[in-house]
């Protein structure tokens, strides 16, 4: 069974949640899907001791919190949906603590081989108003550490709460991309 992780970086469960909810009811059943959200952990900041350079067969990260256990969640999973509202042209400062932090994986030795990446976002202005920018990150990071980038399902000028979820328009296109990240793994 495909294992999927979903890391969750809005600060609130808002109208990223809601989409998420829809990408997942698109992707279906038959995988084993582990869903967190970064506001809860404790995960700090990355603080560049470069602990992680020594070990190349495990993340060696030189901090103990609750990215220990996301790093072994992160290797493990096969696709890892990221999902944020965009924050001031950027993903949420939590989210962005655990991409820091992944970085104690990409100086290991292909610790996320095989592994997807894939992102939804949330975004009160148009495209062009940050979810551009997150998307440029999170591609250029795949590149970086020779993984998948799996495509991402951008919400712009997202409506919230109850107005959001009464939109039937924007949960067919975000289930329509939780089917076509399916199709995406089926192929893997
Ligand atoms: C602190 C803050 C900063 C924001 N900055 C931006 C921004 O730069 N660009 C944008 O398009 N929307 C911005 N927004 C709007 C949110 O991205 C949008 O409302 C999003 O859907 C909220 O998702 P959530 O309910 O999952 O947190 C911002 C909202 C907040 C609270």
């Amino acid at each position: 069974m495909k294992r999927i992780l979903v890391i969750e970086g809005s600060p609130r469960v808002g109208n990223t949640s809601t989409v998420t909810d829809w990408v997942l009811a698109g992707l279906g059943r038959g995988v084993k899907t582990d869903r967190l959200r970064a506001s809860e952990l404790d995960i700090h900041g990355c603080r560049e001791c470069l602990e992680c350079e020594k070990s190349k067969k495990s993340a060696g990260c030189g901090q103990s919190d609750d990215m220990l256990e996301l790093y072994d969640k992160m290797v493990d999973a096969d696709l890892t949906i990221f999902t944020t509202p965009v924050f001031c042209w950027g993903a949420t400062a939590q989210l962005k603590a655990v991409l820091d932090r992944s970085f104690a994986l990409f100086t290991g030795e292909d610790l996320l081989k095989g592994n997807r990446w894939a992102l939804v976002i949330t975004a009160g202005g148009d495209h062009y108003d940050g979810a551009d920018l997150i998307v440029a990150m999170f591609k250029n990071v795949c590149r970086f550490i020779g993984i998948k980038y799996s495509g991402q399902h951008v919400v712009a000028e997202c409506p919230s709460g109850a107005r959001l979820r009464r939109d039937k328009d924007i949960e067919k296109q975000a289930r329509a991309f939780g089917r076509e990240l399916r199709r995406n793994l089926a192929g893997k």
